[in-house]
């Protein structure tokens, strides 16, 4: 059977306090009975020791047996207990004792067997006992009388200790009822407790499975700061982050299939145009040229979003090799020769060192430093001046692209690097630096931007 959670703890609950009542009633029940009798007994004691300053005394002394009655009596007095004097006739023998004085009435009192006194006799010390006698439980405390080397007497201060059995009898029954209600109440708090626990649970499973569901709207109400409530108020950050996450998943492929659709129509467009029959071969050109540009706009499209998603997911692979990035950066400059002529601008390459050696993905470093330069030329007015530095700083490698090209405004520098992001109207599709920046990181490195009264500077840094 599978026990709910609030059962369970209902139960643990219960558990805990019958153990601990179980504890507390056997500690008292049987213990307070026992001690208070040793109480009564060690009181008898005592007042037999004073009682057999006075008795014995009298008792030794050739004093008429009326004024050792008067001391039994007088003891008796004082002590509340009953004393007797028991005379022993034969050494050692305790079949035999006689009464000499009793302070109580005899034929009124309980007969006593005077089981303290016979053990008195033969230990010849001072003892302790009960006895039940006429379903009465009395507490004894017997002095014994040595004359001669023998004891001759014994006096025994009595009480009966029947109040103290019926007061144990009810602490007892008290304890229990007192315990059972305790048991109920405990039983029944527990419960509670439990089911406002399990309702909190419940509503964080719920909360779960609406997550999953894929609602992001709707947070759990925080009402506590316990473990549960940081639980809860963990739980509504992390519905938000993924909240941010799914409408920025939906945000970029809204972005993309627009970016796709945008060239895609436009090509369907010409296509339609370029069949009408009757074109002059300039217009047809022209339409061409058109054709050619969207073909290469989303094929350049259609490779950064793979990468993009391959960054994302992870899948990106490295294949990492000893690279001198001088080399690397002269060669991709290179590249970039016809359009800086177009352009009308100037590359300028520093190095400072001879070789710059470093173990990196040279593809990658590479597909970075091309975003960069292209940047460079595609957002900047013609005759910019550009910059690329290649050195070795503590220990790692930095690489910077530097154009005096106008500069980024404040507001669009900390966004230049998210998807589809463009800060101007150059008609890019925002994805260059998206993916510099992630292939950065994915090579433990880093790429940042400073731009600064019309001078650009993109730095990366990677490890050697
Ligand atoms: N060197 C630069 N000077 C001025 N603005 C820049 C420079 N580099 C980037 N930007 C700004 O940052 C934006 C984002 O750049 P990014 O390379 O990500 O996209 P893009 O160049 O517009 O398009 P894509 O590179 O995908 O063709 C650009 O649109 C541009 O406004
Ligand atoms: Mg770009």
């Amino acid at each position: 059977m599978r026990l709910s959670l609030r059962n369970r703890l209902a139960a643990v609950f219960f558990a805990i306090n019958l153990v601990a009542f179980g504890a507390l009633y056997m500690y008292l029940a049987p213990g307070l009975q026992d001690r208070l009798i040793g109480d009564r007994l060690h009181e008898l004691a005592a007042q037999a020791e004073r009682g057999a300053g006075l008795i014995v005394p009298a008792a030794g002394s050739s004093a008429p047996i009326s004024m050792v009655r008067r001391e039994v009596d007088a003891a008796s007095l004082e002590s509340g207990a009953r004393v007797t004097l028991l005379l022993v006739p034969h050494a050692g023998q305790t079949a035999h004792l006689s009464i000499l004085a009793d302070s109580s009435n005899l034929a009124a009192s309980t007969p006593l067997a005077f089981s303290a006194a016979r053990k008195a006799i033969r230990s010849t010390i001072p003892t302790t006992a009960t006895e039940s006698a006429r379903g009465q439980t009395v507490a004894e405390a017997a002095w014994p009388v040595t004359y001669q080397g023998r004891v001759a007497a014994v006096i025994v201060f009595s009480a009966p200790v029947t109040d103290i059995i019926a007061t144990g009898r009810r602490v007892r029954h008290e304890t229990l009822v007192a315990g059972a209600i305790g048991l109920l109440l405990a039983l029944l708090g527990g419960y509670v407790l439990a089911r406002a626990l399990e309702r909190r649970v419940k509503r964080l499973e719920l909360a779960v499975g609406q997550v999953a569901a894929g609602d992001f709207e709707s947070p759990i109400e925080v009402d506590s700061s316990d473990e549960l409530g940081q639980l809860a108020r963990a739980f509504n950050q992390m519905q938000h982050q993924l909240g941010q996450l799914e409408s920025a998943r939906k945000k970029f492929i809204a972005t993309a299939s627009h970016e796709l659709r945008t060239p895609i129509f436009s090509l369907g467009g010409f296509v339609e145009l370029l069949e009408d029959d009757d074109l002059d071969p300039e217009t047809r050109r022209r339409f061409l040229e058109q054709v050619k540009l969207q073909v290469e706009r989303l094929r350049k499209l259609s490779v950064n979003l793979l990468d993009l998603s391959q960054l994302e997911s992870g899948t990106l692979e490295l294949r990492p090799e000893q690279v001198d990035l001088g080399e690397l950066t002269r060669s991709v400059s290179g590249e970039f020769e016809p359009t800086l002529t177009g352009h009308d601008s100037h590359l300028e390459l520093r190095f400072t060192q001879r070789t710059i050696e470093a173990l990196c993905d040279p593809v990658r470093v590479a597909q970075i430093l091309r975003i960069l330069i292209d940047n460079a030329l595609t957002h900047t007015p013609p005759g910019t001046r550009i910059a690329v530095t290649a050195a070795r700083v503590d220990g790692h490698i930095r690489l910077e692209v530097r154009d005096d090209g106008g500069g980024i405004e404040p507001d669009a520098l900390p966004r230049i690097f998210e998807p589809f992001y463009t800060a101007d109207d150059a008609q890019g599709s925002g994805l260059g630096l998206a993916i510099a920046s992630e292939l950065a990181e994915c090579m433990s490195g880093r790429l940042s931007v400073s731009s600064k009264s019309g001078h650009t500077t993109f730095t990366l840094e990677l490890p050697t």
